[in-house]
């Protein structure tokens, strides 16, 4: 049907004792969107350099246009009209919008000095084309993210691109921001262009691509047309794993870990009572601003309750702070873990320890191969992939971290675990990983709350769930005595109460 423009066989890549392509083939065509997904480390970026000329390939063979291309480089690439967009945009902050969108131009055309009339029409030029208004005198580092890569659009296209590769561009927009780029990306896609989307959300791509391809460990597993795939199907692909999709049931013993009575916090949220047994996974949810992250800053003393009563483990007990909280044996991963959660340019051992620093002290120094034992235990036991226990945190990925701030979590070892978003920005293998930790840690006794607006992770993963609308609470519902949609219609019954407010 549509036109071909660049078609990859048997593409190897290999670094010095890494196989990062084993063997790739790829067609992407005119007119298309084409996401491209894979788990951390399974090639796509060494994917992308090939097609962009920065990496030679070790062997296999490059087709634009149906015509045979040998050492393909950086400049070669540009004029075939392949553009990438990478993900710090690669904008230049202290120059001007217009500035930006014609330095391409000008180095293609080899001009020296700039001419400002000339800029500026070609970046209203190119603005239009993607749909953007933005003042191009302004200087770029004033911009917001997503102006930024419309910026980075604009410069990409004016040249005649044919394919525009963007590298993971939505990882720092907000929801609505993401609309506002897929409505450019459709317009630029209905011209004619090739467009190659790298993302691993699930969501994103079924509401953007045509079409599908998978890599997993250096290989293609899975290309097609997106009406082919389903969420089983593509994290089956992702991870090479069995995804079973029914909802978690836990081993029945009722005993009862935490008992909540008409809690309290004025203006967020008002008398919410449950109750969490043994076993049990709750999930509670509702919009932003319902009360649900409310309720967890509460139980762990950051914004204390006006009024009710909090049982722990048969045991009423009063958290006034933080501090209080860890002591009655309550750990809280925050919806913002690299704010809160972790030191981003501490070492994994130093984080794993952070909440439970006193048992690591001997005479007022730190039993440094005690934490070194503990922290190796917990990448182990929790499968965190890092080079070793002293690698800065920052350099994890973000499946990985969230795994190290949970290990922090379960290091203090907590009666009450209660996590706010666990698995945003987690890629599905690591999410499924977290989720299938988190049972285990459920039917071992330890009391689990996630707070979530991910229905799906609500649904498999929580045998009870809450949903909070306007600061109250739906009371307890059973899972397994609704469907996902079921589930999902009263979510959204919920936050149409709440806009009627
Ligand atoms: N320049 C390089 N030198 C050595 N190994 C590399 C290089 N670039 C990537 N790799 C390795 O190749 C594999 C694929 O990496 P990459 O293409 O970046 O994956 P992805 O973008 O899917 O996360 C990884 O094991 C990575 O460590
Ligand atoms: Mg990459």
């Amino acid at each position: 049907m549509s036109e071909e423009f660049i078609r990859l066989e048997k593409i190897k890549k290999e670094f010095t004792g890494v196989k990062a392509l084993k063997g790739v083939d790829l067609k992407i065509n005119c007119g298309e969107i084409h996401c491209l997904a894979g788990e951390n480390g399974c090639g796509k970026s060494t994917l992308i350099k090939v097609i962009s000329g920065a990496h030679e390939p070790t062997s296999g063979t490059i087709y634009i246009n149906g015509e045979k291309v040998s050492h393909l480089n950086p400049i070669a690439s540009i004029h075939k009209g392949i553009q990438v967009i990478y993900q710090d945009f690669a904008v230049f902050p202290n120059l001007s919008v217009a500035e930006n969108i014609a330095m391409n131009n000008n180095l293609l055309n080899a001009k020296k000095k700039m001419n400002w009339k000339e800029a500026k029409q070609l970046a209203y030029k190119a603005m239009a084309l993607v749909g953007a208004e933005i003042d191009p005198d302004v200087l770029v580092e004033r911009l917001s993210i997503s102006n930024k890569q419309m910026v980075a659009i604009s410069r990409a296209i004016i040249n005649d691109a044919k394919l525009l590769i963007l590298d993971e561009p939505t990882t720092a927009l907000t929801a609505r921001e993401v609309d506002l780029l897929n409505k450019t990306l459709i317009n630029l896609k209905e011209k004619g262009m090739a467009i190659v989307i790298v993302n691993h959300k699930l969501d994103e791509i079924f509401e953007i691509a045509d079409r599908l391809t998978i890599l997993r460990n250096g290989e293609n597993v899975a290309t097609g047309l997106i009406e082919e795939f389903d969420r089983k199907k593509f994290i089956h692909y992702m991870t090479g794993r069995e995804i079973i999709d029914s909802v978690y049931t836990p081993n029945l013993e009722k005993s009862e870990i935490l008992k909540i009575n008409e809690l309290t916090l004025d203006g967020y949220f008002k008398n919410v009572s449950f109750s969490l047994n043994k076993g049990d996974v709750l999930g509670i949810t509702g919009l932003l601003g319902s009360g649900r992250s409310e309720i967890g800053d509460t139980l762990f003393g950051i914004t204390p309750a006006s009024s009710g009563e909090i049982i722990l483990n048969n045991k009423p007990i009063t958290i006034k702070s933080i501090s209080d909280a860890v002591n009655q044996g309550i750990g809280y991963v925050p919806e913002d873990r690299l704010t809160q959660g972790l030191f981003l340019t501490r070492s994994i051992s130093d984080n794993t320890v952070a909440a439970s620093l006193k048992e690591y002290m001997i005479k007022g120094k730190l039993d440094l191969q005690k934490i070194e034992e503990v922290t190796n235990f917990w990448i182990k036991k929790i499968g965190c992939v890092a080079s070793s226990s002293k690698a800065a945190i920052r350099t994890l990925s973000g499946g990985n971290a969230q795994k190290m701030v949970i290990a922090k979590w379960l290091n203090t070892n907590p009666q009450l675990l209660i996590l706010n978003g666990p698995t945003v920005g987690v890629d599905v293998g690591s999410k499924s990983d977290i989720h299938e930790i988190l049972h285990n840690l459920a039917k071992e006794g330890m009391g689990i709350i996630i707070i979530s607006d991910d229905l799906n992770e609500l649904y498999y993963n929580c045998n009870k769930i809450i949903i909070m609308s306007n600061g109250i609470s739906s009371g307890l519902l059973n899972t397994a005595d609704y469907s996902e949609d079921e589930i999902s219609k009263k979510i959204k019954e919920a936050a149409t109460e709440e806009n009627n407010e």
